[in-house]
């Protein structure tokens, strides 16, 4: 039985990052993990694959696309579909590679297997090499999510596939169908038309992007119509079979879909299988996550959960937060996550981003604010680089000012909401944002367009 302070089942950003704090905070740290390489689903099979083929395919398109305007005339653009899978994969490599040397770094206990907790303090490690047991004062579970699918659909691992088939399709479908106009189904569903394939999504709802803001998401709607992509909203999948060569989609009250490949994209769902949670009396929600209190703790004395698998907002850097968290409690008796200052970003183009609460939420909650938008098409460097789509929208409450939500759609969103993240953290109001200086000529001064906008006072529109 070998002793540690800390062990964390999970080598996800909740796990690695939170075995990387621990040990920066001298605990003797172990982390458990299936997989031969670390990152979880955000390294492996998530983020940064799929923005590795966003950024290749949008690449492809912008140059196979008019370019002339530039005065830039292109011929001959080819598609090398395998040469662009094995420059993700070697992002990819660089990146969980880069881990192991944070791991061997910080002096961190890598086991490679499947962690099971079997008592109080007590974990069983079951890998190629038989079983390793463990022993600590704390246990932190961080097996994030697994993706879900629908009645009526089995998943083949091939044509009727989840995000991990879409991250590797060996040729560029034909005909794919996404089932899910969320992140992930707008993010692949954008990567497969760029590189060729006719796309149309199914969605459930009568809108796209659940969550987000519904003007903002409108907007997209438009922009992602008019990029080729179909949508059927307000369609209900019923189910989904396969010869081997293509697939037929049911939906129920409409025409059947036949295409060459499917991809589900309607959520995920945490991942708590055989993981033991019975041996310490941890029960899941109706939803299958693991309940925790504020300071990240499970029922179970000395057991903490971070991450998708106690719900949320499935996010990796939702998760990455939670894990310093839950460590800095555990050793200084403080930590604290502000799930209000989480932002959330789809990684389309343009990008969409958002940060606290929609305006739907705030009309819901009777919350009087007042709003400033600002159109990318007023904007010099918007107009100098050619993507002029979208605006940034401010809400501020009405009598403070104090900023209560940002919801960006346009180029480089996902890097200008963290001006706005940051502003919230710090309280500021839209009228602290408007005040500082931004460089000229920059997509950052939209977002100051738009805190002066608040206040009706813009000084470009
Ligand atoms: P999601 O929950 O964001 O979207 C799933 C969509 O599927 C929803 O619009 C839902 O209404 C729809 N749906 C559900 N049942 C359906 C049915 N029977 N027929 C048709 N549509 C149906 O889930 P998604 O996109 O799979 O992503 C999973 C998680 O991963 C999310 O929490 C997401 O935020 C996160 N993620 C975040 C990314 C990012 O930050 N860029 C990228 C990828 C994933």
């Amino acid at each position: 039985m070998t002793k540690h302070n800390l062990i964390i089942i999970g080598g996800g950003p909740g796990g690695y990052v939170a075995a990387i704090r621990a040990a920066q905070l001298g605990l003797d740290v172990a982390c458990i993990e299936l997989d031969k390489s670390l990152g979880g689903t955000c390294l492996r099979v998530g983020c940064i694959p799929s923005k590795a083929l966003l950024e290749s395919s949008e690449q492809f398109s912008e140059i196979k696309g008019d370019l002339s305007s530039h005065g830039i005339m292109v011929d001959g653009v080819q598609l090398d579909l395998g040469k662009m899978l094995k420059n993700k994969d070697r992002v990819v490599r660089a990146l969980t590679g880069g881990i192991d040397s944070l791991f061997k770094k910080n002096k961190i206990t890598r086991y490679l297997g499947r962690g099971r907790i079997t008592a109080a303090g007590k974990v069983t490690v079951s890998g190629s090499e038989g079983e390793t047991e463990l022993t600590a004062d704390k246990i932190i579970i961080a097996t994030g999510s697994v993706p879900a699918t629908l009645p009526g659909i089995e998943l083949d691992g091939d044509r009727i596939g989840t995000s991990t088939e879409a991250l590797t399709y060996g040729e560029v479908p034909g005909h794919l169908v996404v089932i899910g106009a969320g992140a992930i189904g707008l993010e692949m569903a954008t990567v497969w038309r760029r590189l060729g394939a006719s796309v149309t999504i199914l969605e459930y709802l009568d809108r796209i992007l659940p969550g987000m803001d519904s003007a903002i998401a409108t907007e997209a709607l438009k922009i992602f119509k008019k990029q080729g992509l179909n949508f059927q909203l307000g369609c209900k999948v019923t189910g989904v079979t396969t010869d081997g060569k293509g697939c037929t989609v049911d939906i129920d009250g409409a025409d059947a879909i036949h295409c060459d490949r499917v991809l589900v994209a309607v959520g995920r769902k945490p991942n708590t299988a055989e993981l033991g949670l019975e041996s310490v009396g941890i029960e899941t929600d109706k939803r299958g996550f693991v309940p925790v209190d504020e300071h990240l703790a499970t029922s179970a004395e000395g057991i903490y959960a971070v991450g998708d698998v106690i719900g949320g907002a499935m996010l990796a850097h939702k998760a990455e937060e939670e894990g310093v968290a839950c460590v800095e409690g555990i050793v200084n008796g403080y930590g604290h996550v502000n799930y209000n200052t989480i932002p959330a970003i789809v990684y389309t183009a343009p990008e969409i981003a958002s940060v606290g609460q929609t305006e739907d939420e705030l009309k819901e909650a009777d919350v009087a604010y007042r709003k400033g938008e600002f159109p990318f098409i007023a904007n010099g460097r918007a107009r100098a680089i050619g993507h002029t789509d979208g605006r940034v929208k401010i809400l501020a409450d009405e009598k403070t000012d104090r900023i209560l939500g940002a919801h960006i759609i346009g180029p480089h969103a996902g890097d200008l909401i963290a001006e706005a993240a940051v502003a919230m953290e710090f309280g500021a109001s839209s009228e602290d944002l408007a005040r500082c200086c931004h460089a000229h000529p920059t997509l950052a001064e939209a977002v100051k367009e738009a805190s002066l906008a608040v206040d009706g006072r813009a000084l470009h529109m």
